[in-house]
């Protein structure tokens, strides 16, 4: 593919104006303030795949936001990939800490992206990353080199837990048939490091609420004769772990598949540099589970965190007052073989049962899913891995990402398709964050590799 290269750098001015144009659209699905921007969001994102050469082009309508689908056939003899990914973002807030407006894309120079760096929300998770594949898909059709067929999937609840999807996926499994998933949604372990990630983690999100007496009290009068819901929730959610970060929780760990010592040293082969780690986030010592390295504890091991804490008075000055609840968001991230809606009924038992008296707990579960793990003698992880050894010129390394995507093992079990997380993306793009942002070098690098990814997957699709 001579003229991919080429291509790119001829072309290269305009897929980063287009990015631009999609990253203006503020299509926050956690948010109804902007749902006009969600849906405007996905017309473009059709516009986009239609302009690519995609045919049979839909902007399908859910209970929640559309899902854009689109599809190129080339023959029936042909294996066929299915490419998702989410073109709704995370809220921009805290806005006071972006250096740049978040709907305002600019390039920044960083030290890590010399080249530049595309500051924006969604940059990176995942419009950035969706867009590779829609401007691969370009070049593949202008050049008439798509080598099989492609159907393309872009949702816009991805961030609120993909409900309107997973429906979808139930009723449209003729529609979605593929021989595999192709998703670039993840990151690589460093820039220039190729690699490919193996496992996402499952996810069940709670809301706990504790509530002790039927109003607030003066903390003077009361204080030290009630139980405060406050106290009592802080004390709740520390004991959650032990003096070795292990979580206590009865049966937690019951179905966690330990790995093999010799699949905990092929993990420790890949480059991590613990003082780099360290000095990017100004900390002095990291912190975990005893008996795990870092980079075992934000992949294989499962975690408790709390994400959100609330209650009583925040505001000016003093107020002496005990609340008559408190409330805390918690995420548990999960391995196979835990079930999330186990690990949530687990939790919920488990957190009403050290509840002291003079105080009632509610759990409320949001969402969740499962693990999952991509074989890597599949014939998709050995075409991404072939892809990018040759755009990068060195072997790819396997990785187990930290995050989740629920809708993946969903895939598998409505679909059964493996998935392939080709991911582009970098830890320090700061998704989520502030200032999330994309390398330009990353973005052009997923669209000279994908088509790779196509040609010899359908390579090794014919020959096995
Ligand atoms: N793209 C991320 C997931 C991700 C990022 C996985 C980097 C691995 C590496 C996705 O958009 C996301 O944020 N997922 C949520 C879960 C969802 C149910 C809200 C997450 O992981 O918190
Ligand atoms: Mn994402
Ligand atoms: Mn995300």
């Amino acid at each position: 593919m001579e003229s991919l290269t080429a291509y790119i750098a001829q072309h290269r001015e305009r897929f980063i104006q287009e990015l631009f144009e999609l990253l203006r659209h503020p299509s926050v699905s956690a948010d109804s303030a902007y749902s006009q921007d969600v849906l405007d969001t996905a017309d473009l994102v059709a516009e986009a795949l239609r302009k690519a050469g995609c045919t049979a082009v839909e902007v399908c309508e859910t209970e929640g936001y559309p899902i854009v689908y689109g599809e190129r056939r080339v023959s029936d003899d042909l294996p066929t990939i299915l490419v998702y990914g989410h073109y709704d973002v995370q809220p921009p807030d805290p806005l006071n800490l972006w250096e740049t407006a978040p709907f305002e894309p600019v390039i920044r120079k960083t030290e890590l992206h010399p080249e530049g760096a595309i500051f924006a929300r969604g940059s990176s998770d995942d419009k950035g990353q969706m867009y590779m594949h829609v401007k691969a898909l370009e070049y593949m059709v202008s050049q008439n080199a798509l080598p099989c067929n492609v159907k393309f999937m872009i949702e816009g609840e991805e961030e609120v837990g993909s409900s309107s999807l997973s429906a979808f996926v139930r009723e449209n499994r003729e529609k979605l048939a593929n021989d595999v998933i192709l998703i670039s949604d993840t990151g690589m372990i460093e820039k220039d490091v190729p690699s490919i990630t193996t496992g996402l983690r499952g996810l069940s999100y709670v809301e706990v609420t504790v509530t002790g007496p039927n109003r607030d009290l003066h903390s003077g009068l009361y204080g030290g004769a009630v139980a405060n819901p406050i106290n009592v929730l802080a004390k709740m959610i520390a004991s959650l772990h032990d003096e070795n970060n292990h979580i206590t929780i009865p049966g937690f760990y019951d179905k966690v598949i330990e790995l093999s010592t010799g699949e905990r040293a092929l993990m420790a082969e890949a480059p991590f540099d613990l003082e780099a780690y360290k000095k990017a986030l100004d900390i002095k010592a990291v912190y975990g589970e005893k008996g795990y390295v870092t980079n075992e504890r934000n992949s294989i091991r499962p975690t408790l965190d709390v994400n959100g804490i609330w209650g009583g008075y925040t505001g000016q000055g003093a107020k002496t007052v005990i609340a008559s609840q408190a409330h805390a968001k918690i995420s548990m991230r999960l391995v196979p073989d835990q079930d999330w809606n186990e690990i949530t009924d687990l939790f919920t038992k488990h957190f009403k049962n050290i509840a002291p008296e003079g105080v009632t707990v509610e759990v409320k579960p949001h969402h969740g899913g499962q693990a999952y793990v991509t074989p890597m003698d599949h014939i998709g992880y050995q075409a991404a891995s072939k892809a990018y050894e040759t755009t990068f010129g060195t072997p790819s390394i396997p990785h187990r990402g930290g995050g989740s995507i629920p809708i993946v093992p969903l895939f598998e079990k409505e679909l059964g398709s493996k998935t392939i997380l080709m991911g582009f993306g970098l830890n320090s793009d700061a998704i989520h964050s502030p200032n999330e942002h994309f390398g330009v070098g990353n973005f052009l690098k997923g669209i000279e590799t994908i088509p790779y990814f196509y040609q010899y997957y359908t390579e090794l699709f014919r020959s096995s």
